[in-house]
């Protein structure tokens, strides 16, 4: 049953996390083009070693969100749109040789102690209102070709500089 299908049968606010192709949608938008590229800086208060990177304390640190969504030794065909690569019985699921991902690989609201606390929050909030949105309306590219173009483009912030343009009509 498509997703459209399982919304016109019951729209349960309550019930979202059972899409679960609006749930995979929602992991790849997180990686694709998710609002934080990077995280914010970090100190360090003593040694340490992360591989084989000696970090001293009061060296600054960053992560490259952007980088792990994008690293091809973690994801296949990562400068692409696909969903199904959280689909656990999808073979996109793996990394290209065939592992499971590192699950730092995918980190769109950070994680540990400065972990986004709204992350519950935002996720329901984008699941719910994304269900009202197909269930009234359609959407379409307004250029055909939009797949087409090369994606992801590295700026900071939502940019206004690569709009994707929709036509939104009733259903
Ligand atoms: C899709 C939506 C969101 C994403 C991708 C996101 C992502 C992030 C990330 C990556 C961080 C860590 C930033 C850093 O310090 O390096 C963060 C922190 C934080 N987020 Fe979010 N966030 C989202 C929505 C929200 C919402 C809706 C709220 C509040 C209602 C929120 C509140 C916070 C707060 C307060 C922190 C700081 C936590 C701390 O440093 O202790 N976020 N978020």
């Amino acid at each position: 049953m498509s997703l459209r299908e399982k919304l016109d049968a019951v729209i349960d606010l309550r019930r979202v996390h059972e899409f679960e192709w609006l749930g995979m949608c929602f992991s790849e938008g997180l990686r694709f083009q998710g609002p934080a590229y990077t995280s914010s800086n970090f100190f360090l208060t003593e040694d340490a070693k992360v591989c084989n990177y000696v970090i001293k304390a009061k060296d600054e640190v960053i992560i490259n969100y952007y980088g792990l969504h994008f690293n091809s030794n973690e994801w296949q065909r990562p400068n692409e749109f696909l969903p199904e690569r959280f689909d656990i019985s999808s073979p996109l699921y793996l990394t290209p040789s065939g592992m499971k991902r590192n699950p730092y690989s995918f980190t769109p609201f950070n994680g540990g102690r400065r972990g986004c606390i709204g992350q519950t929050f935002a996720e329901k909030n984008i699941k719910t209102v994304l269900c009202y949105m197909i269930s009234y309306f359609d959407f379409e590219f307004a250029d055909k070709d939009e797949l087409k173009k090369p994606y992801p483009l590295l700026h900071l912030g939502q940019s206004k500089k690569v709009p994707i343009e929709v036509n939104v009509s009733n259903r």
